[in-house]
């Protein structure tokens, strides 16, 4: 269930976006990028279906509208779930958006929720979207959450991920798809992925 996206394209990007001098305005960019390559990933395995109407070519041939089989819902987690939704929300224009809002207590490393509000779709495919899997405490929380909506068929789509994140989606949420472009070393002793790329909120929304 784990999927570490290895793509050339992608490993030049993170790399920028590690370097410690790349600004705000860039680092977004490179998020936002990275993050259109990634939903081509994440989503491949959907299927192009007939919706039952025909379209008109310029050169007079008509063929079947396509639509994909499932509605797909972007679950970005605040506030750095928001570098990605753009990026994602791109490749997939009738998407519907939903916000988890969460932030980790410094010392506890816990997560703790301030805000949720999910569209109500029938059977989607939902996709949790944060660039940084560390303990994991976040990415659980937010899938229970959605789970506790009845939504079952969720993906998660991290830039970086920690192995004691990744391990603890697996036992908690052993359904949950994973998709990564890296998986790091380990986490310091502030919880912060080794080695990482800082607080990728922080460097998003240039609040260091
Ligand atoms: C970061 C990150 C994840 C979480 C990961 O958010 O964007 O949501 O930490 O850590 P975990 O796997 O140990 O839970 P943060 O709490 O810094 O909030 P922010 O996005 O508002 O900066
Ligand atoms: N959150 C971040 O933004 N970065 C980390 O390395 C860990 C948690």
């Amino acid at each position: 269930m784990l999927h570490v996206v290895d793509n050339p394209l992608i490993a030049v990007k993170l790399n920028y976006m590690r370097d410690e001098r790349t600004n705000s305005k860039d680092f977004r960019t490179l998020l936002d990028e990275i993050s259109s390559l990634m939903t081509l990933e994440v989503f491949k395995d959907l299927k192009a279906v007939p919706t039952g109407d025909k379209i008109k070519t310029p050169t007079n041939c008509e063929i079947d509208k396509l639509k994909l089989n499932y509605n797909i819902i972007v679950v970005p987690i605040l506030r750095a779930g928001i570098g990605m939704s753009n990026g994602v929300i791109n490749m997939l224009p009738t998407a519907r958006i939903g916000h988890i809002g969460m932030y980790r207590d410094e010392k506890t490393l816990k997560p703790v929720e301030y805000f949720c509000k999910l569209p109500y779709v029938n059977d989607p495919l939902v996709l949790i979207c944060d660039p940084m899997l560390a303990t994991g405490g976040s990415a659980c929380d937010a899938i229970s959450l959605i789970k506790k909506r009845g939504y079952k068929n969720i993906r998660l789509l991290n830039l970086v991920g920690a192995p004691e994140g990744v391990k603890k989606v697996q036992e908690e949420h052993p359904d949950v798809h994973i998709y990564i472009a890296s998986l790091d070393e380990r986490l310091n002793e502030k919880g912060y992925i080794l080695p990482g790329l800082g607080d990728a909120g922080d460097r998003i929304f240039g609040t260091l």
